[in-house]
């Protein structure tokens, strides 16, 4: 394995608390609270909802910004099909409802958002793995006024690169840092001297012949049912030409194959230094909720960095 390669991993060691339950059938999944985050526990100061819209499921959280982690049960339900801004709303209304059956206290919170698109001024405006009338209109709108509380909206990659960025593996690194999140599409978030260049969408790149999410993201893969080795040595080539075309300073690799780094780690030749990213795939609910509290003049702390983590499902 590559000198760089080395590091992947270190540090945080991923926490299942007892009782955490594995997503069912449009069954509600409850994973367990972090740092004791539970009712009866002293508030911490900052606190937001962290929604991640996905192709296969709606996860959300209370999170502590002051450290990144979560503050409440982390509830998932699979995304409804069809995925349109209606259903997925009254999904995440049912996750809310969920979160304060628990005891944790929403109302009054911000909440942000991160969907799987092109995100400009509150509109979704692609929807590659979510249906299509999302852009019909703005969903920034409809989710206000179905949770009714503020709600950002953010591509769901840069928010899990926002959130490794402050809490994670991307932590006090300047220069280029490029997050791709694998998953039921391959979604990317790139940063300059810590400041985010939003949409980026180099899952769509042009890869042999295809879009480069067809063939490798952690759905093609099943999808073309192929094993570990033999899509790891694809995904391989579509990382060189990323790091052809960007030359980050780091390389963070996030999403649903980011719990599976074991089985494919040690078939990639990655040109440069590259990081499993740290918060797993939680790192969307943290990042959306961190970019709607930033966005209502909330900073945290400069040495915030997560303690425990929670291994999203
Ligand atoms: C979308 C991106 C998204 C990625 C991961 C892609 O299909 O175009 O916006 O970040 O999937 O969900």
């Amino acid at each position: 394995m590559d000198e760089t390669v080395r590091g992947v991993g270190s540090g945080v060691e991923p926490v299942v608390p007892d009782g955490t339950t594995s997503a069912g059938n449009g069954e509600h999944a409850v994973d367990a609270p972090l740092g004791g985050g539970g009712t009866g526990t002293s508030r911490p100061e900052a606190l937001a909802v962290g929604i991640d819209v996905g192709g296969t499921g709606v996860k959300a959280a209370i999170v502590d910004l002051s450290t990144g982690a979560l503050a409440s049960p982390r509830i998932r339900e699979k995304t409804p099909s069809p995925s349109t801004p209606e259903a997925v709303a009254d999904a995440i209304a049912h996750i809310l409802e969920h979160i304060e059956s628990t005891g944790h206290d929403t109302r009054g919170l911000t909440a942000g958002a991160g969907l799987p698109g092109v995100v400009k001024d509150g509109w979704l405006k692609t929807a590659a793995n979510i249906d299509k009338s999302w852009l019909a209109s703005r969903a920034e709108d409809i989710l206000e006024q179905r949770l009714s509380r503020p709600v950002l909206i953010i591509n769901d990659a840069d928010a899990a690169g926002l959130a490794e960025m402050r809490y994670g593996a991307g932590v006090g690194h300047r220069g280029v840092v490029l997050m791709l999140t694998i998953g039921t599409g391959i979604g990317s978030a790139l940063f300059v001297d810590g400041k985010l260049v939003p949409n980026t969408e180099l899952g769509h790149l042009e890869f042999h012949r295809r879009d480069a999410e067809t063939l490798v993201s952690g759905t093609a893969r099943e999808r073309r049912k192929l094993g570990w080795k033999a899509w790891a040595k694809e995904f391989d080539a579509y990382l060189d030409r990323v790091y052809r075309y960007f030359s980050p300073d780091l390389m963070i690799l996030g999403g649903g194959v980011s719990k599976e780094t074991k089985r494919y780690i040690q078939y990639l030749t990655p040109r440069g230094p590259l990081e499993v990213a740290r918060l797993l795939n939680a790192a969307g609910i943290v990042g959306a909720a961190l970019a709607a509290a930033e966005a209502r003049g909330f900073r945290p702390p400069e040495s915030a960095g997560v303690r425990e983590i929670v291994a999203a499902g």
